[in-house]
């Protein structure tokens, strides 16, 4: 079999690499999901090679016919991938030079080391945009359950323990929140990704008066305010991976807060609670008991939090001891990135879909909601509304929940006597408290889960959303 020699080994090299060698160092077979972005990244360096000189029209012109004919190829998915050319940059450079002779000038001044550092930023920027148009999806989708079952009271939780009454939006709008903060790490670290390396050779620029603000303006790597954003140091520019970095912890972040929203349906789901109820279509049976419906999407989401944590772990590791500049190392950060990206796309899109065939049990939540205890807090308010000491107020507090439980009844069973048996501040409205809805009128400070609050964090995200 002849094989093919990548052009980075002609001249020095006497043959091209083993079969074992290639397979080794190959990045093709995952780094060809950049190409578009390595074609149009070509497209603007030669541009800029005809600008100044160093390509004639005529072989800027041959040069864009054979890259857009190469991109027709690959797009009807007839173009021949050849694993011994090494990456996505080597394929499409010597197809695009075996096709057209100017295409052996278009590595001019170019080293794979800024074209791939180029590559990852102009993919990374489209999918940051992708993920956040997602995220904002699955928002909405929060926000729509909640909204359709606004009247819907179920327990807040701290360790897992019944604590006070929450509206069931005001549990989902805490997601939402969490959301939110995501999308701003991801558009942070988006203004890190989006300035442009190319013209950093393989660590030290070039010789050539190169205009390299000429191809960043094309490339769109541009501020607010329509400025050229250039990456300052060339060295840095090709072993540059925070920002990469950064996307895999913003996901690792967001993957977490996923899983958080997973667990809650997941034990919503269960006949402990069952607060909810998940559409059939999203839910899978089990293969031996078939009274099963199982939240495996939910389950997923969670254990795919996993992967991603370690996808930034694997990040950090690869590039700790790095010395200066590139290194092959670098090429293992694709998959992680990829990795990272596709699930944490992937997850926040079916978690979205799976809300929006979920119905809320209301019966339920009411039954759950209606324990008393949860009210306990606004009695120990209620007595320091009558200016007791808040400790004290929390001491007698427990006593009349102890009484409660020796004498087996319900909180708001208690009668005046009995109340006052513990403590004579009580009155004749200290059993008002225990009323649901009155209790949730009350809790109207910002962020709190009262009924005139959360109507207006509703109302502030469906506007913010829409
Ligand atoms: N496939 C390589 C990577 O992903 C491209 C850069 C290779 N550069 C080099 N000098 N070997 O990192």
């Amino acid at each position: 079999m002849k094989k093919i020699s990548p052009v980075s080994r002609s001249g020095r090299f006497a043959h091209g690499p083993g079969a074992d060698v290639a397979q080794f160092t190959q990045s093709v077979s995952f780094d060809r999901r950049l190409w578009r972005h390595d074609i149009v990244g070509s497209l603007v360096h030669a541009d800029m090679l005809r600008k100044i000189g160093v390509l004639s029209r005529a072989e800027r012109n041959a040069i864009v016919r054979g890259l857009e004919a190469i991109a027709r190829e690959i797009e009807q998915g007839k173009f021949r991938w050849k694993p011994e050319l090494e990456d996505v940059h080597m394929n499409l450079e010597a197809e695009l030079t075996r096709r057209v002779p100017a295409g052996a000038k278009l590595h001019t001044a170019r080293s794979r080391n800024d074209q791939v550092a180029l590559d990852v930023r102009l993919w990374l920027r489209d999918e940051i945009v992708l993920l956040l148009g997602e995220i904002i999806d699955l928002q909405r989708a929060l926000v729509g359950l909640g909204g359709k079952n606004s009247d819907v009271l179920i327990p807040g939780y701290t360790h897992l323990q019944r604590a006070q009454p929450v509206y069931l939006a005001h549990h989902l709008l805490a997601y939402v929140e969490m959301l939110e903060r995501d999308c701003e790490r991801f558009w942070d670290g988006y203004s890190r990704v989006n300035i442009c390396p190319l013209g950093s050779g393989a660590m030290a620029g070039s010789t050539l008066p190169l205009d390299r603000v000429f191809v960043a303006k094309l490339l769109g790597f541009v501020d607010a305010g329509g400025r050229p954003q250039l990456t300052q140091n060339s060295m840095d520019a090709v072993s540059d991976r925070d920002f990469v970095v950064e996307f895999c912890a913003a996901g690792a972040l967001l993957a977490v807060h996923l899983s958080r929203l997973a667990e809650d349906l997941i034990l919503w789901t269960s006949a402990e609670f069952n607060f909810i109820t998940i559409a059939d279509a999203y839910t899978t049976g089990s293969s031996l008991m078939p009274q099963k419906k199982n939240p495996d999407i939910a389950e997923l989401a969670r254990g795919k939090s996993g992967r991603v944590i370690g996808n930034l772990v694997a990040l950090l590791t690869l590039l700790k001891g790095l010395p200066m500049t590139y290194n092959r190392d670098l090429q293992e950060d694709k998959e992680r990135l990829f990795d990272t990206a596709d699930t944490v796309r992937a997850t926040v899109r079916i978690v979205a879909a799976m809300l929006r065939n979920t119905r809320v049990n209301a019966r339920a939540c009411a039954a759950a909601a209606s324990d008393p205890a949860l009210l306990a807090t606004d009695l120990a308010d209620y007595l320091v509304k009558k200016e007791m000491p808040f400790r004290q107020a929390h001491h007698i507090v427990g006593a009349v929940v102890a009484l409660a439980e020796k004498t087996g009844k319900p909180l708001n069973r208690l009668t005046l006597a009995e109340l006052q048996s513990v403590n004579k501040a009580f009155g004749r409205d200290a059993l008002g408290v225990f009323n649901l809805k009155t209790a949730m009128a009350k809790r109207n400070l910002t962020g709190a889960p009262g009924t005139k609050e959360v109507a207006k964090q509703l109302a502030r995200w469906r506007e913010q959303l829409s």
